[in-house]
């Protein structure tokens, strides 16, 4: 056969894919995605069984480990990671040395980053598998409650210590709205949501985020370093920060004097790059099976709390006129996992600003199997793409008084 990478020295020749559109990184067997179908698995299971009956732990070692675990596994898998939740004390200090209304994504960013620094015996061995699942263990621990930290603190309220009685998600929700010495009873419903968008955002494959993850990864950075990467790329609104857009978008139709049809319009004139957040995918081109999931979750949150109603309706409305649209038909736009999402979030007390952070955590499963399979890989080179060159030809140094 041809030996392309020497073919490509000999010849310069590259192929030129802007956004990888038609390019693999590599091969994997985590996640499953056919884009016309709108089918979705993980490791072989259906997104759909897997939100209806699993937990997100019990997820995270599906996808990590490869099999679902067996019931005393699962014990010690998540026992484990409640053992690791609290935070070194020193790092709270962290919290607050930024300012009151800075992003939480990029204190999430800084701070799992900084994870490293406390945890340093872990990261000299990346191919270490006791290492790795040690660092997988922490990420999964520990960023629950800094998650919780960063939305206290920017709310100027006490943080809470995790409980290690009680279930990774419900004491996620208490860190996060509870207060000291007061009562907080936590809906079940509201529980069982939380992790089912959770499981929904727990990986899809070669993302923007986890393509970043395992780009910083495949120069053997450590896992902390990489999934702090992943967080920034994940903040983009083309990316993870849609959910926030999405809500801004529908606040700002009910507050402006437009109505749906009229926003509709706009979007499809291209109005001032307006565009229909939440809608689009590069690789669902029918339907994205997580929407369809998010919006029954919408449905039944919004009822139980009875708020943010009427943004549901608006978005409701978008999502029928856009439906029927040849503009969206066309070009195959349909609901994304995040037109729904920010709803929900919003209803259950979440600043919009957490949003994203909250898709952080639930894709963190994906960002660390891919990140295992990736060095794990013995085929697995340091990620370099190459380019095609479009700049200046050779010229010589003017100096600075002799430049015009
Ligand atoms: N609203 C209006 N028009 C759109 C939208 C949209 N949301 N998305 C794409 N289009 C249009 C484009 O303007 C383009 O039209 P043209 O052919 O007339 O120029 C055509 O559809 C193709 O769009 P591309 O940008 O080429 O599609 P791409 O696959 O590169 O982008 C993306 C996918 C980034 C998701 C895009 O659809 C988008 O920006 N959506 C809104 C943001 C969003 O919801 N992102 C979340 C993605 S899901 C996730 O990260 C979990």
């Amino acid at each position: 056969g041809i030996d392309v990478s020497k073919l490509r020295a000999q010849t310069g020749l590259v192929a030129l894919d802007p956004g990888f559109t038609t390019t693999a990184s590599c091969t994997s067997e985590v996640t499953f995605i056919d884009g016309d179908a709108g089918i979705l698995r993980y490791r072989g299971y259906p997104i759909e069984q897997l939100a209806r009956h699993s937990t997100f732990l019990e997820v995270a070692y599906l996808l990590i480990k490869g099999e679902l675990p067996d019931a005393a596994t699962l014990e010690n898998w998540v026992a484990r990671i409640k053992r690791h939740r609290l935070l070194h004390e020193n790092f709270k200090a962290f919290f607050t040395a930024f300012p009151h209304r800075g992003h939480p994504m990029a204190i999430l960013q800084g701070g799992i980053a900084g994870m490293a620094t406390y945890y340093e015996e872990t990261t000299q061995r990346v191919r270490d598998p006791e290492q790795q699942e040690l660092q997988a263990v922490h990420l999964l621990a520990k960023i629950p409650t800094m998650i919780s930290y960063i939305a206290k603190r920017s709310a100027g309220l006490p943080l809470l210590y995790p409980d290690s009685d009680m279930g990774y998600v419900e004491d996620f929700i208490r860190m996060t709205f509870g207060l000291p010495y007061q009562r907080y009873d936590i809906d079940p419903v509201i529980v069982r949501a939380l992790e089912t968008l959770l499981i929904l955002h727990a990986d899809h494959e070669q993302n923007c985020s986890t393509s970043t993850v395992r780009l910083v990864g495949s120069a053997e950075a450590n896992m902390y370093a990489s999934v702090a990467a992943g967080v920034g790329a994940l903040s983009g609104p083309l990316h993870g920060g849609a959910n926030e857009a999405v809500l801004r978008m529908l606040t700002q139709i009910r507050d402006s004097d437009l109505t749906v049809k009229d926003f509709v319009e706009k979007v499809k004139n291209k109005e001032d790059g307006v565009k229909l957040m939440g809608f689009g995918h590069r690789v669902y081109k029918n339907y994205d099976p997580r929407a369809a999931l998010v919006r029954e979750t919408a449905h039944e949150v919004l009822d139980r709390l009875g708020s943010g109603s009427d943004l549901l309706t608006i978005a409701m409305e978008l999502e029928d006129i856009a439906l029927s649209d040849e503009y969206f038909i066309a070009r195959k736009l349909y609901p994304n996992v995040d037109f729904y999402t920010g709803l929900i979030y919003s209803a259950m007390g979440f600043p919009t600003k957490m949003f994203t952070p909250l898709f952080a955590l639930g894709r963190l499963p994906g960002w660390i199997a891919q990140y295992v399979e990736m060095i794990n890989d013995p085929v697995n080179k340091i990620g370099r793409p190459r380019q095609v060159y479009q700049g200046a030809t050779r010229r010589d140094y003017v100096s600075l008084r002799h430049r015009s």
